[in-house]
């Protein structure tokens, strides 16, 4: 079964970005935690990372016309497009909100999320074992 795992804008920064935030690993360590347990667990991981809004929606567009599972982290995106929220709420398959830290331990302007309600689950805080918990369950659907 194929997954795209979508991630939001600044998320290329991982590693250098706030570290005590966000962890010294990088995107190009998260794709590959992702492609091998995607592989460990029999599915075909497609990993994006985009900082421009209209690539993310095209990705989502696809999920929705392809019916593909999704694991999402629309990073700030989440709190701010009406327009991601939309594209999730076409989805049909299932869809996994992930973010790396605790947004409710946060700022009040990232408790509030456009795609927690479109959301099969949502996984916060656990950094990059989100993704790893968000891909075992696609998997044991
Ligand atoms: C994030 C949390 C968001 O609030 C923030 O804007 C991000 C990353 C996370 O993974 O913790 O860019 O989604």
């Amino acid at each position: 079964m194929k997954v795209l795992v979508l991630n939001g804008p600044n998320l290329n920064r991982l590693g250098k970005r706030e570290p005590a935030i966000y962890g010294s690993q990088t995107l190009a360590d998260l794709a590959e935690l992702c492609v091998k347990t995607g592989s460990e667990l029999g599915l075909e991981v497609d990993f994006r990372q985009t900082n421009a809004e209209h690539e993310l929606l095209e990705s989502l567009h696809q999920a929705a016309d392809e019916s593909i599972p999704v694991v999402l982290n629309a990073a700030a995106w989440t709190h701010t497009s009406v327009a991601i929220g939309d594209a999730c709420a076409q989805l049909t398959a299932p869809l996994i909100e992930v973010h790396l830290s605790n947004v409710h331990k946060r700022e009040e302007f990232r408790h509030h999320s456009y795609v927690s309600a479109h959301a099969t689950g949502v996984i916060v805080g656990l950094g990059f074992g989100g993704y790893v918990a968000a891909l075992n369950h696609i998997a044991s659907l």
